[in-house]
């Protein structure tokens, strides 16, 4: 795939061709994300970080990987602070403010919307989750995250077994991911979740064609040996009334005794985080947070890596990022992390 210029917009773009070329772009990100070298390969570049929904993980970390590469960033969050509440369409949304950056981040609740807004972009447009539809850069820093723990425990993606659990008809995460890990071979999947909130049929349907095995069940036995699991919150925001959504809260939690009764030791705890601590919902305990299995804060981290990946790659400098390389002069107890 050729990246320079494209719109970063669904899975379905990449193969394992391109998602291996991102992964190895990310791992020479890593002295830039510690901050034991920096480099101003996009000095004078502007991001226009448009997050039109709730968002911290993914509109911070797009923000610092820009500037990490050494540009800058400018932010609009928030539908009541912008002309789309005027009416205004996203095309011509677009079509202006692709002229004020030389690249945009965005995030919108309607599912089709960042696709919708990248016809009437000049610049290259990233994806940072379309309504329930495709998270993207999520699903790739997930698989990053995956590859990177499986290795630590001599395994490998394909023939892998995966359990995603709770709200799985509306997470874009889990969508964008399973789609991603199609890609893959043999990987087993258990859906865990309420009979009304599983995985879509478009999603299964991927799946399937793919050749992959997947269970489909409300329960959580039977899945001990899985080598991830991967839980979600459920999507409030995407339900009519939030009393809907209260039916379903705290219905599949993962705490220590859970984990250690349903799986396997080293099974590698995922989420996309935020996880929804309020009692009522506590779908991954605090009690977990000692576990070297919780994989969350690292994959929250990896995002940074493959954010900046996919800034140098669509900006076309993902070749020449050490030529404008620089020393650290001030002191930072990161650079041995
Ligand atoms: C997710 C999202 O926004 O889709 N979070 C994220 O981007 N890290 C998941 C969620 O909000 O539950």
């Amino acid at each position: 795939m050729n990246f320079t210029g494209a719109n970063i917009l669904s899975v379905e773009q990449f193969d394992r061709d391109s998602i291996a070329e991102i992964f190895a772009t990310a791992d020479r990100m890593l002295p830039y994300a510690r901050r034991q070298k920096r480099t101003r390969v996009l000095d004078g570049a502007i991001l226009g970080n448009l997050f039109f929904e709730p968002s911290t993980r993914t509109r911070v970390s797009f923000g610092t990987a820009f500037n990490l590469l050494g540009g800058e960033v400018r932010e609009t969050t928030g539908m009541e602070s912008s002309a789309l509440t005027k009416g205004e369409s996203l095309y011509d949304t677009a079509r202006v403010l692709s002229s004020y950056s030389d690249v945009i981040a965005m995030r919108h609740p309607k599912s089709g919307s960042v696709a919708e807004f990248a016809q009437g972009s000049r610049v290259p447009v990233l994806n940072g989750g379309d309504g329930a539809n495709e998270h993207p850069t999520q699903a790739l820093l997930d698989l990053y995250t995956i590859k990177k723990e499986l290795a630590y425990h001599g395994h490998d993606v394909d023939g892998m077994h995966i359990c995603m659990m709770g709200d799985l008809k509306f997470g874009r995460t889990v969508h964008s991911l399973s789609r991603l890990l199609a890609m893959y071979n043999k990987v087993r999947f258990t859906l865990i979740s309420p009979r009304e909130l599983a995985m879509p049929d478009s999603v299964l349907d991927v799946l399937a064609q793919a050749g992959h095995q997947v269970t489909v069940t409300d329960q959580m036995s039977g899945s001990s040996d899985a080598d991830i699991i991967y839980q979600t919150r459920i999507q409030q925001e995407r339900f009519t009334t939030p009393q809907e959504a209260d039916m379903y809260r705290g219905k599949f939690r993962l705490n220590s005794e859970i984990y250690t009764k349903h799986y396997k030791p080293n099974t590698v705890i995922m989420h996309p985080l935020p996880r929804d601590s309020r009692a009522e919902a506590n779908e991954l305990d605090n009690d977990l947070n000692q576990n070297p299995n919780l994989a969350i804060f690292r994959q929250a981290d990896n995002g940074v890596l493959i954010r900046m990946a996919l800034f140098a790659l669509t900006l076309g400098v993902a070749d020449i990022v050490d030529r404008y390389e620089t020393e650290v002069p001030w002191f930072s107890d990161k650079r041995n992390v």
